[in-house]
Formats: C-alpha cells, structure tokens, sequence
C-alpha cells in the first residue's frame, strides 16, 4: 500500500521511485528552488496594500479600520497623514504601513530642519518598532498639482533623511513622493517616454537620492482617467485587464514589446523616463490605482461596479502573480489600491466618492473576484468568467453575431425560444448574451472566443437570471455563497498566528509549499 502511494507521488513528478540518486537530486534541487524563490521574492516583493482616505461624513474608528484590514488580511496600507490614533491602532498587527506627509505641512517641513526632526520624533520614531512603518511619503503629487511648492520638494525630503538617520531607522524607512503620472510624457509607446523636463531640476536629484537610499519612485496609475480622457483611443478591455484579441494588442515599435494592459505600459513608461535620465536600478511602486464603482451615468458611464471589480481583480492578479511587465517581467511592482473606502465627502465630479472597496460602514462596495490570485482566495465559486453583449453594442451587429452563434457557431440555442427559460427578456442584447457565453465556454474560453467582431465582452458577473442558468455558472445560489468578500477569506483571520498569509507575501506561500514537498520527501526517505 505504502510503496503504491510512493509510486505514484513520484510518477507524477517524473521520478521513478526507489532509484535514490534520482531522489537526492530531487531534493537538491528542491532546495535550490528554495533558495532562488528567497532571493526572487523578498519577504514583500509582490503586494497589494489599501490606501485610506478619511473625507467620509463619519469616519469608521480607528479600531473598527484595523479589523476590517486584519478581517479581510490586508497587510499593507498607506496613510495620507500620520494620525497618532490610527497608528496607534496599528501597532502590534503587523500591517506594514507608509505615512505621510501632507503638502500642508510642506513647506513648514521644506523650511526648517529642526521641523523635520520634530516631524520625524513625533510621526515615526514614537511609533516605530510597534507600528511597522515601512516608508514615508513626502507630499502628494506635489509636482503636478503644487508647481509652487516644487523646490521645497527635495529640501524636505533631505531633512527628513537626515532625521532618519540621527534616529537609525533610515535601514528600515524609505522617504519617497508620490508622482501624477502626468508628469511622464509621450508614455505611449512606453520606449519613448520621459518626464517633463521642466521638472528636472527636481526629479534629477529625487532620482539620484532614491537610488542612494534604495527607495522606490511612487507613481499613482489610473488607467481610468487614461481611457476616460483618450476619447476611445483606449479600449476598455486594454483598460480593464481583459484579454484583446492578438491583432488589438499595443505594440512598442522601438523594443517590439507586446502590452496587454494600459498599467503595464504605464509603469514601463516610467522606467523609460527614468532610463532617459540615466537612472536603471530604481524600482516603481504604484502608490495609487484604482477603479470607481460608480459615477454620473451621463458623463461617466464607466463607472460602474461590474468595471471596477474588473479592474482591481485582474489587477490584484496581475500583481500577485509577479507577472511583472514587459520591460521588467517577473519584477514584482508592489501597489496600493485606491481605496479601502468610499469618501463620500470629496469633492469633484461624482465618481470621485465611489472609488472604495468598502462603504464607510465596511460593506463591501461591490464582491472581487480573485479566486486564480493563487493564495488568497476563498472558495473558488467566483473563479467564472462569461461572455457577455457589450452595453450599447449595435443591435445590427448584435443579431448578426447572434445568428452567427446559433448557426455556423454550433452553439445549442434552444433555451432562447419561447416558452423555454431564456427566451425572456426577449431582446438581442439578452440573447446574444446567452449566445457569446455558451460559445464562449464551449470554446473552452480559448482567447479570442468572446469577440464577436468587438461587441462581446468578458465579464466576472454571471448573467444567469431566474431559472435561466448561463454556461459556466453554477447557478445565482452558487455564485452568492461569498456575500461580499473581497481580499481573502472570510474566516477569521486576526494575527493570530504568524502562518497568515498575507495578502502580500507570495514567497512565504510558494516556501511553505516547496516545504510542505521537502517534508513529504524526507518521510519517503
Ligand atoms: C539638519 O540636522 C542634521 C542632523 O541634526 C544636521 O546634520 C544637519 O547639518 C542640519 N542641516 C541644516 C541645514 O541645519
Ligand atoms: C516590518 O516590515 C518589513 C518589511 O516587510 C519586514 O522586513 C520587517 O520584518 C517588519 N518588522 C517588524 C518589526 O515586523
Ligand atoms: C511641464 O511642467 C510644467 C511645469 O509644471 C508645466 O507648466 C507644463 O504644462 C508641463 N508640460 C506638459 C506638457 O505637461
Ligand atoms: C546619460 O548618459 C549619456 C551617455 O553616458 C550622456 O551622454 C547623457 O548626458 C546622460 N544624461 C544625463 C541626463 O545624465
Ligand atoms: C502568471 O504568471 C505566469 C508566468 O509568470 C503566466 O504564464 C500566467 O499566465 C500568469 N497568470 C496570470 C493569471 O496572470
Ligand atoms: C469553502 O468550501 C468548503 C467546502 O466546500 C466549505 O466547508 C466552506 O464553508 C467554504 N468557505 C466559505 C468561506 O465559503
Ligand atoms: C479557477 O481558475 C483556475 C486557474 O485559472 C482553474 O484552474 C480552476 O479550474 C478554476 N476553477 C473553476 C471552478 O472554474
Ligand atoms: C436557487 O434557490 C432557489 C430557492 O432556494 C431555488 O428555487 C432555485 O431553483 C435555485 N436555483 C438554482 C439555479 O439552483
Ligand atoms: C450579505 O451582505 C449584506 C449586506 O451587503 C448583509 O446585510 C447580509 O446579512 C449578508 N448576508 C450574509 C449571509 O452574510
Ligand atoms: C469570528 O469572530 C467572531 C467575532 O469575533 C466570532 O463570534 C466567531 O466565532 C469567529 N469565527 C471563527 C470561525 O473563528
């Protein structure tokens, strides 16, 4: 019985058993993984964490704010001030956390050093080791937004360093500022892009203190406001993450480099701008990026929850997977979503309050859907994807892709005719939904099966309605079964052990796993 077992463990790994040298190598070669995911994967190489903006008419308490992060294992936020009593809530949780300064507090900062070093006493050593803060970032798109303020920039950041340092926690504690991606020009093709170059007397010398301090450059992505902005330039799908058929595919010129997605292209823009100015060993953190639920319909039609589930899904898979980009693959680019919460007091147009995972009484503002994220994930019922009509779609191209589908597509349409339980609504966006989604899976869900000359595309919301059940789905009653969750299972999980796995650390996943193989082998020896 025993060696049956033996047999097959090894069968499926290539191994035939009983042949030791074979298992030695085995194990050596178990152990070099081990060692090349440590050095690959530093303990925070890929993460995700939240920011939390407080513009809310009632702002949760500070505890509430940490068990929502610890409820939904969320290991790495960013702040926009240093509130004495959010860090106080933070301390003992092991929430690694940026602080930061405000631009109001800039100029006193930029102004005077003996201000910085009280900033620093007060902000951060009083806090730091029980309140992991991990970097400080100095400002807001101070550039972009506060040209004015712009040659207290470095001013205030040298002063904080050197409080950092009288203090001996510059080893622990990166200074940084959080860039507008505007301020990178011609960012498409990535290839070409360089940053303002009257910003240079500034980025210069940031550039050359990150690189002294090992610091990342903070860049907030938003590749809604690119599409927004790009007068259908952008495709949605190139915004969102979805897959584009091959020949729709972004195409750098100068390095031939393929992009799928318009963050990607971004984050290369900046290592290219950063290139042009001579600077390679720098990496890029996304401080900010995000997707609103919701917004006026009439100039904002983008906003909308099934969008930005969409975006911050694909994109939490995106990062946690170390894909990397094009430029950089397999370089994890560590990213903080916007936001953990809706503000519902900020001002602007109205999708500026609805950028939140949560509402401010932490319900979920709408469910993820991150099974395929690899670690995270609960219960793999929301892993689905279906096809769908694209909204506003011509009903002429509609019905010919329909009769398409029905016809040379092979595709079983009898639950579209009357009296059978898909046939209402009975209007072409709901057919050819019905239509897409069973070609689509019954494609296997190959790339390239949910085009339908454009007016298909990919969704994570099962269409399934009443007792008109689409392919793929298990049904509404399956489908709810994660009322709401978001970043992680619904469980339990305070820190109340260190085995957590964070929404942040691949590495200690893939280590417990090649563990989990060692052990496996040392019993079989
Ligand atoms: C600021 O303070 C640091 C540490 O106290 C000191 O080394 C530095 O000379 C001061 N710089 C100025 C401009 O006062
Ligand atoms: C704080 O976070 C850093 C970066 O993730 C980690 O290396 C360090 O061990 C943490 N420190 C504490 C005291 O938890
Ligand atoms: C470059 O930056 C300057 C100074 O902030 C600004 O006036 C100018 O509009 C920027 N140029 C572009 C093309 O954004
Ligand atoms: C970058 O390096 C090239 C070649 O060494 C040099 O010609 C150029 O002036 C440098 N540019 C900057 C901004 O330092
Ligand atoms: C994860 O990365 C691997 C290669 O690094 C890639 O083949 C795979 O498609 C990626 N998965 C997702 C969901 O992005
Ligand atoms: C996940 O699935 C298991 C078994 O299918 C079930 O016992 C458990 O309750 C589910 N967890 C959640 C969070 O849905
Ligand atoms: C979820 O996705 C993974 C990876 O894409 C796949 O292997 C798995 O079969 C999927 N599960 C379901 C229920 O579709
Ligand atoms: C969902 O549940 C309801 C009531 O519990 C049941 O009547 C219905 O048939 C179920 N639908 C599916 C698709 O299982
Ligand atoms: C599902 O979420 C809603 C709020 O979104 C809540 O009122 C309800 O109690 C939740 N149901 C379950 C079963 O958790
Ligand atoms: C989760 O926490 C709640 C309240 O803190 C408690 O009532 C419940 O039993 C816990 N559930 C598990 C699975 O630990």
């Amino acid at each position: 019985m025993e060696n049956a077992h033996q047999d097959c463990f090894f069968a499926v790994l290539g191994f035939s058993c009983g042949n030791m040298k074979r298992l030695f190598s085995f194990f050596f070669f178990l152990l070099l993984l081990i060692l090349a995911v440590s050095v690959v994967h530093g303990e925070d190489g890929a993460f995700i964490g939240v920011n939390i903006g407080t513009a809310m008419s009632s702002v949760p308490a500070p505890t509430q704010i940490t068990a929502l992060l610890r409820s939904q294992n969320i290991r790495h936020v960013r702040l926009y001030d240093a509130d004495p009593a959010m860090l106080a809530a933070l301390a003992n949780t092991g929430i690694r956390v940026v602080v930061s300064v405000p631009n109001e507090q800039l100029l006193a900062i930029g102004n005077s050093n003996a201000t910085a070093v009280n900033w620093v006493a007060r902000n951060v050593a009083a806090h730091y080791p029980s309140v992991n803060i991990t970097a400080i970032a100095v400002g807001s798109e101070v550039l972009s937004t506060l040209p004015n303020a712009a040659p207290l920039l470095m001013p205030a950041i040298r002063y904080l360093q050197n409080a950092l340092v009288a203090a001996a926690l510059d080893r622990y504690i990166k200074i940084s500022t959080p860039h507008s991606s505007s301020i990178i020009l011609d960012s498409f093709p990535p290839s070409q892009a360089f940053f303002n170059r009257s910003l240079d007397p500034v980025l210069v010398p940031l550039l050359k203190f990150l690189q002294s301090t090992g610091s990342p450059l903070m860049i907030n992505v938003y590749p809604y406001y690119d599409y927004m902005r790009s007068n259908g330039v952008i495709p949605l799908d190139y915004a969102l993450f979805r897959p584009l058929p091959p020949n729709k595919e972004a195409v750098d010129a100068n390095t031939l480099l393929h992009y799928t997605n318009v963050f990607d292209a971004v984050v290369d823009a900046a290592y290219f701008a950063m290139e042009y100015l001579n600077v390679t060993n720098v990496p890029v953190m996304v401080t900010e990026t995000g997707w609103p639920h919701k917004g006026d319909p009439s100039n904002e039609p983008d906003a909308t929850s099934d969008n930005a589930d969409t975006y911050n899904s694909n994109l939490i898979r995106h990062v946690m997977n170390t894909t990397g980009t094009p430029k950089h693959p397999g370089v994890a680019v560590p990213t903080f979503i916007y936001e953990l919460y809706d503000e519902d007091t900020r001002p602007g147009s109205a999708s500026e309050k609805y950028w939140g995972l949560f509402n401010m009484n932490g319900v979920p503002a709408y469910t993820l859907h991150l099974t395929g994220s690899g670690v995270l994930l609960a219960n793999d019922t929301t892993n689905q994807t279906y096809c769908v009509a694209r909204e506003g779609a011509d009903e002429k191209m509609l019905q010919a892709a329909l009769d398409w589908a029905c016809g040379p597509g092979k595709v079983d349409c009898s639950a579209l005719m009357q009296g059978q339980p898909c046939y209402d609504p009975d209007t072409v966006q709901a057919h050819s939904t019905y239509a897409f989604n069973a070609y689509y899976h019954g494609m296997g869900m190959g790339s390239g099966t949910c085009y339908f000359s454009g007016v298909a595309v990919i969704t994570t919301t099962d269409p399934s309605h009443g007792s008109c059940v689409y392919s793929g789905s298990g049904g509404k009653n399956g489908t709810s079964l994660l009322n709401g969750t978001s970043l992680a299972p619904s469980a339990n999980s305070t820190a109340d052990s260190g085995a957590h796995r964070a929404i942040g650390d691949v590495s200690s996943f893939v280590r417990a796993v090649v563990a989990a193989l060692l052990l496996s082998v040392a019993i079989l020896l």
